[in-house]
């Protein structure tokens, strides 16, 4: 049966704090991790970092209200939501456009899962060890030898690509309270815990100034509108949203969750998470002279080093990399729920049956596109590879443009009592004040924000 009808009763999580590390668990990921500090090693270190929080705090937070909102209130899939909010079908786009792009992004992120799940089984094995005894500038050599051959494989990166997939296969198919409150429950504080242990050690090493300063230096001339647009993007990116993630997830919220203060906790946690894993990685790069624009080797390169003198560092490097997976997987857990949630309640498939044919959609193409040794590996279009270009696309204009319509939709197309009752969970929670301003910021600032930017990528305005 289809959710519309309101006798059928829905999963959600169990609590409010169930709530929070799922959505802790979509946002923290990959993207802190591997591609903040590389993003900020490439743009020019701290300035990068300001107009980063800029977007979270102007474009990040009011699209994560809005699709909670729309989640919540509609309690079903990104597509269906819309129907059951009484909004012309034309809004459905959203939710195809979140299918597309939960896709696009699955294809190259379920393939770095995979080199992270690979480094884990690397440390175990004692891949690593012999980095102690070798001299600074060796090691580093070494361990980006060892990242190249990794990555450039032809059957090991895409065996590690499928075991990811058949992880959250798994998590998906267990449900919510059983797969996704569970794994995010149990994994996210530790996971805390590991990534501030790293960021201590790291910030004993003698670089750890150097680092510092990169990470906090003000060089406005690096900001160009192309390093905006990377910034919005990766607001997007990180805080799972412009791709019905939040809306799916806010579709199991309990219904007395503040979900606001939710946005803010997530968006507050998540950030600093990103400055840890930040604080990690880049004094290791200036104590062992690599390069901090090197891209998206740079927490492969860096890592392994961070516990190469100390002991037990192998130990510990093996458990890092084993939950910098675990981020990965409740990440990917997220957006897999996506498809596999219009795929069941709209199309009335199996679970199970969904499961695979998502699965089997990303490895498919996966397996043709994403490697550089794959069948398609090498081509190139507008001179990026397919895993650039899937990155590209989703990060840069498919979860912008969501994200702008999911802005107008809430801010313009919601009535605003509507929109205040829920928030305010039917007038119980006091906050008329801030949801006012949230109002007026998704109103006028984001959408504007938004194309302002877009056109100015496009070349149809000139900043
Ligand atoms: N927020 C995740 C990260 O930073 O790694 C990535 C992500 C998850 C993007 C879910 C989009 C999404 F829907």
């Amino acid at each position: 049966m289809s959710n519309l009808n309101p006798n059928t009763k829905r999963e959600t999580f169990s609590s409010g704090l169930a709530v929070f590390f799922a959505t802790l668990g979509s946002a923290v990921g990959l993207g802190n991790i591997w591609k903040f500090p590389y993003l900020v090693g490439i743009n020019g270190g701290g300035a990068f970092i300001l107009v980063y929080l800029i977007c979270v705090a102007l474009v990040g937070m009011p699209v994560a209200i809005s699709e909670f909102y729309i989640g919540r209130r509609a309690r079903t899939n990104p597509i269906q939501a819309f129907e059951k909010l009484k909004a012309s079908s034309f809004w459905k786009i959203i939710g195809y456009l979140g299918v597309l792009t939960s896709l696009f992004v699955m294809l190259f992120y379920s393939s770095v899962a995979g080199w992270v799940y690979l480094y884990t089984f690397k440390a175990i094995k004692g891949d690593f060890t012999n980095i102690a005894s070798l001299p600074i500038k060796e090691a580093g050599i070494f361990v980006s030898n060892e990242f190249n051959i990794a990555v450039n494989g032809t059957l090991s990166p895409m065996l590690w690509q499928l075991i990811v997939i058949a992880i959250v296969s798994i998590i998906i198919f267990a449900g919510v309270k059983k797969g996704i409150e569970k794994v995010t429950k149990t994994l996210m504080p530790v996971l805390l815990v590991l990534i501030i242990l790293c960021a201590i050690r790291a910030l004993t090493l003698e670089g750890a100034k150097e680092g510092i300063n990169f990470l906090f230096s003000m060089d406005f001339s690096a900001i160009t509108p192309s390093v905006i647009l990377s910034a919005l993007g990766l607001a997007f990116f990180k805080l799972s949203i412009g791709m019905g993630t939040m809306m799916t997830y806010a579709s199991y919220f309990t219904d007395d969750n503040n979900m606001p203060v939710t946005s803010a906790r997530v968006a507050l946690s998540d950030t600093g998470i990103s400055m840890l894993a930040g604080l990690a990685i880049f004094p290791v790069v200036f104590t062992f002279g690599l390069e901090p624009g090197s891209g998206r080797g740079l927490l492969f390169n860096t890592i392994p080093l961070v516990f190469s003198k100390i002991p037990f560092g192998n130990v510990l490097l093996a458990a890092f990399f084993f939950l910098a997976s675990i981020a990965a997987t409740t990440a990917m857990t997220s957006m897999f729920a996506v498809p596999v949630s219009v795929l069941t309640e709209s199309l009335n498939m199996k679970k199970g049956k969904a499961v695979l044919l998502t699965g089997g959609v990303i490895i498919f193409i996966g397996i043709l596109t994403v490697h550089p040794s794959s069948l398609l590996g090498n081509i190139t279009i507008l001179s990026l590879n397919f895993f650039d270009l899937f990155d590209y696309i989703s990060s840069n204009i498919f979860m912008p443009i969501g994200g702008l319509l999911i802005a107008i939709f809430v801010g313009y197309f919601v009535a605003k009592d509507d929109l205040i009752n829920e928030l305010s969970n039917q007038g119980k929670l006091n906050m008329a004040i801030y949801l006012k301003l949230f109002r007026l910021i998704l109103r006028y600032v984001t959408p504007i924000l938004l194309i302002i930017i877009f056109l100015n990528s496009v070349g149809l305005l000139k900043l």
